[in-house]
């Protein structure tokens, strides 16, 4: 049986140079492929509001639909090391509040660690997080969920916010952070802030020289609704499977070749005989032939 991956599990990995493996996932079948393939880890994006319900900011996912998917895909995923995305509002509005939403995350959904999008203003708050005990990933660089205040996508191009990319991070692990996630950052700064602790940073367009790399997993299946930034990467179209099996699907339907005899339920001769009597005997009329009847 596969061994559960845990936060030790990561670390070890860093130290002995392993690439830590992470895609996003939101349900329960699809989990248990991603752990079949060897996924390190899971991160239930908050991405989802996009790719899976189709709006087109991540702000609608609400705490109820991550959490309910959330534990679908531990489900699937026994093993990964699984990581709940707070939404939008759930952590921002009040410490307690944060606390009680991220709870739900380890304690309903079976998460590993949560992640949320902050910076140093909110250092306080992971550091709450921590001593109550919830692991938290701190995802730093390009945040979407403030995308309406960020004047660009690619993070750190300047020495200046180089520098202070670096040190936010720093300041993360020093609060309790026990893992950094940065997308959209230049990767000289991103290797700078992977070589400068032991702990898990994991990059999201962020360049080969953090601990690890996560994408968008509907993006590496060309999913529709789903292009990715230039940084993701397409592994298959898995689109274009699934238009060509409904499309067969439809096709046989139409064509009355499905459902055949492999997929239909019979009675026994005997049970059949029965029901024709009963049929016949009873003159079962149509619904339309009895009100007619009783006109
Ligand atoms: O919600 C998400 O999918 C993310 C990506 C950066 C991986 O946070």
């Amino acid at each position: 049986m596969a061994e559960k991956i845990t936060l030790a599990t990561l670390k070890q990995y860093k130290q002995q140079q392993r690439p830590i493996t992470m895609l996003t996932c939101y349900d329960y079948a699809t989990a248990i492929l991603l752990e079949q393939a060897g996924v390190d880890s899971i991160l239930v994006g908050d991405s989802l509001a996009q790719v899976v319900l189709g709006y087109k900011t991540t702000l609608p996912a609400t705490m109820d639909i991550m959490v309910a998917l959330t534990a679908a895909v531990r489900r699937g995923a026994p093993n990964v090391y699984l990581i709940g995305d707070m939404p939008f509002l759930s952590y921002q509005v009040s410490p307690e509040m944060a606390i009680v939403n991220a709870g739900r995350f380890l304690a309903d959904a079976g998460c590993d660690a949560v992640k949320l999008e902050v910076n140093t203003s909110q250092l306080d708050l992971v550091e709450r997080l921590a001593t109550a005990g919830i692991p938290v990933m701190a995802h730093l660089g390009y945040r979407p969920q403030s995308a309406s205040q960020s004047d660009k996508v690619v993070q750190t191009r300047s020495v200046q916010r180089a520098c202070q990319l670096v040190q936010d991070g720093l300041e993360m692990i020093a609060a309790g952070a026990c893992s950094i996630m940065l997308e959209c950052v230049t990767t000289a700064a991103a290797q700078a802030l992977a070589e400068k602790t032991d702990l898990p940073v994991i990059s999201c367009g962020s360049g080969p020289h953090c601990d690890g790399q996560v994408l968008v997993l509907h993006e590496i299946l060309s999913l529709p609704g789903a292009t990715g930034p230039r940084f993701s990467k397409s592994y298959a179209d898995i689109g274009e499977q699934i238009r060509t099996a409904a499309g067969k699907y439809v096709e046989d339907i139409r064509q009355k070749r499905f459902p055949d005899e492999d997929h239909s339920y019979h009675m026994s001769e005997e049970h059949q005989e029965q029901f024709q009597r009963w049929l016949t005997e009873k003159r079962v009329e149509s619904g339309e032939k009895r009100v007619e009847g009783r006109g």
